[in-house]
């Protein structure tokens, strides 16, 4: 048998970054927003009790540090793992992923593939598993690993994996563009430049910005251009200079916000249409300021079974 996953990737509409904590992580709160950029895991059984995975990238290449790992070090090897040793599974999975979502690229590529994977492994191990279960063990995979299996829109709190979905009455569809460099950055290197950058500074505890749930609530994506914000940005750019033009140039463009991804160094913009959203991506192509440019809709579902 087998099961195939489609999983989004992620923005966030606001990252608001509080102080680091003992366990090393920051203390985090963020609105998600799921967008279809779609990576897809194909799980199917196998009886030898071994987990292998084979990536075939449509993703622009982004130089030979940020290749995907094909052993344990990869996310869904180790979702496929967790979810094997938890529920005493005796057999193994064949994991092929088909990557679109930008790899480094701050839009959760890799947590994207874990929340595949819990869901593909989940279905074809037949192990009838609950949304709020596997919930339980996505955030054990990482930060982001709840809010992929969630999607839709969400603030996230904690180090990111309390996901809650307030905004669930929220209306609208918007219109991204999505900017992806030619090589991606680490995001334990962004956050140690945040850190860095804060030089011993007190740093306030992390707080969800209310214009930004007004915007959402109303569904204008004006009023969410104006009010998207993200704290690593300053460190994302200390590290990627260059990423202010792209910035600039798509804000000149017609862009209703311009944005750094998460971590980066992927840069993201919102158009007020589809067409306007074309402008963008024509005059960031044009400028030659990133390595690929497409164009995405959000937000969509979470990690879904589509087999
Ligand atoms: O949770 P995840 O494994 O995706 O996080 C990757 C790295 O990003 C962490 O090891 C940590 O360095 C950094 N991070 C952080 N604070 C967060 C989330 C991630 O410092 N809230």
């Amino acid at each position: 048998m087998t099961s195939t996953v489609r999983v989004p990737a992620k923005i966030n509409l606001s990252l608001a970054v509080g102080p680091a904590r003992d366990d090393g992580y920051h203390s985090l709160a963020t609105v998600y927003q799921a967008v279809d950029l779609h990576d897809e895991v194909r799980a199917t059984s196998r009886d030898d009790g071994r987990i292998t995975v084979t990536v075939h990238s449509e993703a622009p290449s982004t130089g030979e540090s940020d290749e995907v790992p094909v052993d344990d070090r990869n996310l869904a090897v180790r979702a496929a793992d967790l979810l094997r040793e938890t529920m005493g599974v005796e057999e193994g999975v064949d994991l092929a992923i088909r990557k679109a979502i930008p790899v480094a690229g701050g839009m959760a590529g890799g947590s994207a593939d874990a929340a595949a994977a819990l869901v593909a492994c989940n279905a074809e191990w037949g192990l009838g598993m609950s949304r709020d279960e596997l919930q339980e063990l996505a955030t054990r995979l990482g930060s982001d690993v709840p809010f992929l299996l969630h999607g839709g829109n969400a603030v996230g709190g904690g180090r990111g994996e309390l996901v809650s979905p307030v905004l669930a009455r929220s209306r609208g569809s918007y219109h991204w563009v999505v900017a992806i460099a030619a090589v991606g950055l680490s995001t334990p290197a962004v956050f140690g430049e945040f850190d860095r950058l804060q030089d011993g500074a007190d740093v306030e505890e992390p707080r969800v910005p209310d214009d930004l749930l007004s915007a959402l609530r109303a569904g204008d994506p004006a009023e969410l251009g104006a009010a998207l914000s993200n704290d690593l940005q300053a460190a994302a750019l200390s590290l990627r200079p260059e990423l202010q033009a792209t910035l600039d140039l798509g804000r000149d463009a017609g862009a209703l916000g311009a944005i750094v991804s998460g971590s980066g160094p992927t840069t993201v913009f919102l158009a007020g249409s589809e067409a306007e959203g074309l402008d963008i991506a024509f005059a960031l192509a044009a400028a030659q300021v990133c390595a690929d440019v497409v164009q995405a809709r959000g937000p969509v579902a979470g990690a879904r079974l589509i087999t």
